[in-house]
């Protein structure tokens, strides 16, 4: 076995090529609108029993009602079985894991609507062909960035990136794969890890960073707190902000996103640089936007 299987560097023989399929974002009224608007006796019911009960446990103090939809819309469909805790609160999401389908483990990632950047959102969805004529109602904002997100997610992983596989969509709320223990501990961050052999760890990062880049999409906030390791694998993680080869400033990120890992590594004793770590990328990938 070679170091770069040891890190799971997926095998890309049955990946399927990328084409201009631009994937149909639909940020129209969800069946969950439909429900929040109706605000019906089930429902309240629903939201007094997820505020309160001990296996459906939320923080009811950033949930608007909207959220409770999304939530009682992926209940209702089976992705969510029982809330687990926070494993991270960060400004515009929180992330929980949670008990999904099937006795596994999820991670529900849920943005907060009032909380977001809008103006940052707004600026990273244009150019993007997906998400041309949204406008600018800051809910329509973030249900398309979290549809995104999603949209990113099954993007990258068609290209052979090891990322949590997306599960579902609901608003402003994301199911994905949990990638940690079975016990619902999360897996560390590139970050909080000594590292056994940087060198190999680089060229499956640098190697991910081609394949996202060849299929057209940059990462936009890449490094060692945007990378998991679990298992031998290592994940990329928070694809919210990615965007398309089309997006104005995509050069300047993929540049940023380079420089990032590139430092990173090189403290960690690899012979790179940001200006390498581009080069190689930009030369080994062929994006057909
Ligand atoms: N699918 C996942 N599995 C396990 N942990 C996750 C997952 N997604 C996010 N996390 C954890 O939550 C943290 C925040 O998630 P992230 O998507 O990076 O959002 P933010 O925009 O707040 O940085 C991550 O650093 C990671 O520790
Ligand atoms: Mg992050």
């Amino acid at each position: 076995m070679t170091d770069a299987e040891e890190f799971g560097l997926l095998d890309v023989d049955n990946v399927e090529g990328f084409g201009d399929e631009w994937e149909e974002v639909d940020v129209s009224d969800t069946e969950a609108d439909r429900i929040a608007r109706k605000r019906d006796r089930e429902f309240l019911e629903f939201r007094k029993r997820i505020k309160n009960s001990e296996r459906l446990k939320v923080d009811d103090s950033v949930f608007d009602d909207a959220t409770y939809a999304a939530i009682y819309k992926l209940v209702q469909d089976g992705y969510i079985e029982a809330f687990g805790g926070p494993i991270s609160t960060g400004k515009e999401a929180a992330v929980y894991n949670a008990l999904g389908a099937d006795e596994t483990t999820v991670a529900v990632k849920v943005y907060a609507i009032s909380a977001s950047d809008f103006k940052q959102m707004r600026d990273y969805l244009d150019g993007d062909p997906r998400f041309e004529g949204i406008g600018n109602d800051k809910r329509k904002v973030v249900m398309a960035w979290v549809r995104k997100e999603f949209a990113n997610l099954k993007r990258a992983k068609e290209a052979g990136v090891r990322v949590p596989d997306p599960i579902a969509v609901e608003r402003n709320v994301l199911v994905m794969e949990f990638v940690g223990s079975e016990e619902g501990q999360r897996g560390h961050r590139l970050a909080e890890v000594d590292i056994e052999n940087p060198q190999t760890a680089y060229e499956v990062v640098r190697e991910y960073t081609r394949r996202l880049y060849d299929a057209g999409l940059v990462h936009g906030d890449l490094s060692e707190y945007n990378i998991v390791v679990h298992d031998g694998e290592l994940v990329v993680i928070d694809l919210g902000q990615a965007v398309t080869v089309h997006h104005p400033n995509s050069r300047d990120f993929l540049e940023r996103d380079c420089r990032n890992v590139a430092n990173f590594f090189a403290r960690q004793g690899v012979d790179t640089s940001g200006e390498q770590l581009l080069a190689y990328v930009t030369s080994e990938a062929d994006p057909d936007p």
